[in-house]
């Protein structure tokens, strides 16, 4: 052969092996165990010997090695992995950190998770999306309690496989016996936990003994080594087989004779011919054709991304599911779910919330916690709220009806994440068990007689006048004028005071940041009630959080609704403290009290701002009477 013939060879060979690489299977892990279990060591060595590792990030360790590492100047495995510098100045892993390799039967993708108590939450992250769960103990130490709070979030979130890697044996002078009894150990949790598949397997990540191959120190194993398990484990991805399972990620209308719907095939298998239901809405039609960039296809599966089109005109829009129409998913809008919080601020039962399952976006609130989970004995403790890295079992509420299938059947279509919606950020991931209530059991019922039929016989426009701000910062005072004001005038009103419905609906509930959203949230309702009815609602609530305001707003038709802002600095009402509360609460003998040691969020948007310092409170209540009289512009 020349040497163009030979160039050519060996392009063809790269091609190949590049084009076999990509068809190959893919198993996506996570690690589980702290740096001293020597976690970061394992996932190092399988980095290295399968000799996936760039020659320059190989450089790079061997020169980090002698700066920092621990083993004389031999490559440090745990360099590879605990890749941050601060990271390694803290002697701690602290976030999710994917690599990426291969052999020639699998790629792998591995979520490194820490294992200190507070990084929970990256754990959930890594472990959302894996198949399998790397549980590493040190054999000298056995199960410890974070082995049972690791593999307690493993089994929360659906993982069924689980590799223990019983590490360190080099250092119990590789005796069967400690491996058995750390063995029977687990199997024991594992089945507590509900976990199906486990494998352990005894290794040593530092000396490579049953990693690769099979090491000749421990005769007595006969299994595969921790690579051939990897390599050869069949996961079972669902636990029962699914229908074509599509979320419309975008509407492809380029122009008008060509309307497909784009999404990831989440599960099931997809051909022209085939019947499928559009949900939540239950129209049916069949696929006609399967597009992509390359051409239309016979036929697509899980995992692919596909344009979709019917054969009827159909409407669906993002975050619709298309489905199997002989076997769909079941729509609802409220769940028993669990949670697992990650939010700095609190879970606040009654808060609304967006949820997001699939490539949907829905307001969500939970409406009860059941209990809360301790991650690390599987004990159910009460709870009112869940703080960072806790788990709870929920209630939760939609505010419309999704297509869903239980996260142990389907993690795209089970699992979902809360977002906060005032700072957009992640503050929970959650798994979906089952519906409380199919969909459609509960009808609107519809009446004859509406508000606007009794709003006419009171010749008068139903409003409800929110007014927000400190204790003592002289809500009630202005909210009385007014009201006797309009009574004056002729006009039908109702006043809703704090103080007074904590005397009947609501004293049940005192002043933690749970019970004023709940507070909020029923004093919400009736003033709803009360506009349906026609009236005038004034509402006087120090109403301290801007999220609870905002649901307030947004249960009323636009205009209807006007938030008064009543603002008297802290000094100034603390100052007139007419009921002698500021004075209590600044001896310590009352607890959470606005403004002192709870929050009051100041309104960004008000309708209108009441400055008491600048105005007679009669006068502020005629402006605010003219002001809700005038004619809608
Ligand atoms: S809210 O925060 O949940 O909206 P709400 O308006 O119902 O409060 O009740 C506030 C009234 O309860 C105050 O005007 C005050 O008289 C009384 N109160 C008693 N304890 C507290 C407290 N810890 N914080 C605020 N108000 C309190």
């Amino acid at each position: 052969m020349n040497d163009l013939a030979h160039a050519d060879a060996a392009r063809a060979q790269v091609a190949a092996y590049l084009q076999q690489h990509e068809t190959k299977d893919l198993l996506r892990f996570i690690t589980c165990g702290s740096v001293d279990d020597g976690k970061s060591t394992l996932i190092g060595r399988l980095l290295h010997d399968t000799r996936l590792l760039l020659d320059d990030q190989l450089s790079a360790l061997e020169s980090d090695s002698k700066r920092h590492g621990t083993q004389n100047g031999e490559i440090d495995f745990a360099l590879l992995v605990d890749g941050l510098a601060a990271e390694r100045e803290q002697g701690i892993t602290i976030d999710v950190a994917y690599r990426f390799f291969g052999t020639d039967k699998r790629k792998f993708i591995v979520a490194d998770c820490p294992g200190h108590e507070q990084y929970t939450r990256n754990m959930a992250t890594g472990a959302s999306t894996a198949d399998l769960a790397v549980v590493l103990v040190d054999a000298r130490k056995g199960l410890l309690t974070q082995t049972r709070r690791h593999s307690y979030i493993v089994s929360l979130l659906g993982i069924r496989h689980v590799l223990l890697a019983v590490n360190k044996m080099d250092l119990v002078d590789y005796d069967e016996q400690v491996f058995d009894d750390i063995c029977e150990g687990y199997r024991a949790l594992a089945a507590t936990l509900g976990i199906p598949q486990v494998t352990c397997i005894p290794v040593s990540a530092l000396k490579g003994d049953n990693m690769l191959e099979r090491s000749p120190a421990m005769a007595w194993y006969q299994g595969e080594s921790l690579l051939q398990h990897l390599e050869n484990v069949q996961v079972d991805r669902h636990r029962r087989a699914l229908g074509l399972r599509m979320p419309v990620q975008w509407v492809c209308r380029p122009d008008q004779s060509f309307r497909g719907f784009a999404g990831s095939i989440v599960a099931g298998t997809v051909a022209p011919g085939d019947a499928v239901t559009v949900l939540p809405s239950g129209q049916r039609s069949h696929v006609a054709r399967i597009v992509t960039g390359d051409g239309d296809l016979a036929s697509a599966g899980a995992g692919q991304a596909v344009v979709l089109t019917l054969r009827d005109e159909i409407d669906a829009s993002r975050g619709d599911v298309i489905a199997a129409a002989a076997d769909a998913p079941e729509i609802s809008d409220q769940f028993a779910a669990h949670l697992l919080w990650l939010g700095e601020q609190p879970l606040l039962p009654g808060r609304p919330y967006w949820l997001r399952i699939g490539t949907r976006t829905v307001g969500a609130q939970v409406t009860e916690i059941k209990h809360k989970v301790d991650v690390n004995t599987q004990e159910e403790l009460a709870a009112k709220s869940l703080e960072l890295n806790e788990v709870g079992y929920c209630n939760l509420y939609l505010d419309q009806p999704v297509p869903f299938e239980a996260y142990a059947d389907n993690r795209q279509l089970g699992g979902f994440i809360l977002i906060d919606r005032q700072t957009n950020a992640t503050v929970a991931a959650g798994t979906l068990e089952f519906a409380l209530r199919r969909a459609g059991n509960i009808h609107w019922q519809h009446l004859e007689v509406d508000k606007a039929a009794r709003a006419r016989i009171k010749h008068q426009v139903p409003r409800c006048l929110w007014f927000t701000g400190l204790s003592g910062a002289g809500k009630s005072t202005v909210a009385n004028m007014v009201e006797k004001r309009l009574l004056a005038m002729g006009h039908h009103t109702y006043l809703l005071d704090g103080d007074n419905v904590r005397h009947g609906l609501n004293k049940d509930l005192g002043f933690t940041a749970e019970d004023r959203v709940e507070n909020i949230r029923r004093v919400a309702e009736v003033a709803k009630l009360m506009v349906d009815a026609g009236l005038i609602v004034l509402v006087s609530f120090i109403s301290p959080f801007r999220a609870e305001r905002r649901m307030a707003r947004e249960l009323f038709a636009n205009g209807e609704f006007l938030e008064v802002f009543v603002d008297t600095p802290l000094e100034v009402a603390e100052a007139r403290d007419v009921k002698g509360l500021y004075a209590k609460a600044r001896a310590g003998q009352l607890q959470n009290f606005t403004g002192i040691d709870s929050p009051y969020e100041v309104p960004e948007a008000a309708d209108i701002v009441l400055e008491t310092q600048r105005h007679e409170p009669g006068e502020l209540a005629e402006t605010l009477v003219a002001e809700l009289l005038r004619p809608a512009r």
